[in-house]
């Protein structure tokens, strides 16, 4: 039996496990709590031999994830942000290098943070409102839990640096065509889409899934690797320069005086 959390919540189906992001009234952003109840709920599924596939999503209809708690990210120093990273990274590969099948629910918003834990993820489902990014760029930063990697490795290159580098966000059929999803359906039936695909998914040899999925990703294993030690080694950089902070702090205090004048 896994503990109660406080920022995520798991429900067993049969032989798939639910995992979902419960902090809707901040758009399910990632905090260092959920980060370390995801990597508990990942290692409770691991040992599970009865749960066959996994699905993640957000609560509520309005986000996935809004990414990384940007509070967090406030705080940070050079020092600290190379952990920051390194804790991220790390949760995302166990959902990356989990033994059975992955699938993300996205429910809306998905951004920064939150797409790189729906690319560690083995397919994305997405409701026709989604929306998908990397904001970073406007705080001054750049992705640090592996989305610099898996972003290109999933829509090439040159659509990686559209999206990092210019911070272009994209909705679900543009996010389809480029392959940074594999489906689009309405909100209202993506609870059961993603119950289908877990079923089809469960209806394979553990044995086979397992294998096949680590044989995939034998395909990147060791250029992502050394790509994400590097993303750390960058992301903390950032975090000497004044501009970042001065960005962080902007944004912050531009919704805060955003909520003052309400
Ligand atoms: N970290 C912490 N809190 C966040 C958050 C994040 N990444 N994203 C949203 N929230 C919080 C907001 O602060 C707000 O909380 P409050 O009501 O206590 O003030 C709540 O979630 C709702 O967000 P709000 O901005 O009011 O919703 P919106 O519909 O106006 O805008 C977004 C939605 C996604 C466009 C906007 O929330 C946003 O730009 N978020 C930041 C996204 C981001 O930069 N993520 C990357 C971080 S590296």
């Amino acid at each position: 039996m896994s503990r109660p959390y406080e920022t995520i919540k798991t429900k067993k189906e049969q032989t798939t496990t639910w995992i979902t992001l419960n902090r809707p009234d901040k758009l399910n952003a990632i905090n260092a709590t959920m980060l370390q109840e995801l990597s508990e709920a990942l290692d409770t599924t691991e040992k599970d031999t009865n749960v066959r596939c996994v699905i993640i999503t957000g609560e509520g209809e309005k986000a996935f994830s809004a990414g990384a708690d940007i509070t967090e990210l406030q705080k940070l120093t050079q020092e600290t942000a190379a952990e920051f990273s390194r804790k991220g990274q790390q949760v995302f590969s166990q959902v990356e290098t989990l033994s059975k099948p992955v699938v993300a629910a996205i429910n809306g918003y998905t951004l920064g943070g939150g797409l790189e834990l729906a690319l560690a993820c083995d397919f994305r489902l997405a409701s026709d409102h989604a929306e998908l990014g990397f904001p970073e760029m406007k705080l001054g930063i750049i992705p640090g839990w592996g989305g610099t990697q898996r972003l290109a490795w999933t829509v090439g290159v040159a659509e990686a640096k559209r999206l990092i580098m210019l911070g272009d966000r994209v909705k679900a059929e543009e996010a389809l065509k480029m392959g940074l999803v594999d489906k689009v359906v309405s909100m209202g039936k993506l609870e059961a889409e993603a119950e289908a695909l877990a079923q089809r998914l469960c209806e394979g040899s553990p044995a086979a899934l397992k294998y096949a999925k680590r044989a995939i990703n034998s395909v990147t294993k060791s250029l992502l690797e050394s790509g994400l030690k590097k993303e750390t080694d960058f992301f903390a950089q950032i975090f000497s320069t004044k501009e970042t902070k001065e960005k962080i702090d902007s944004f912050i205090s531009q919704r805060n005086k955003k909520e003052g004048d309400c």
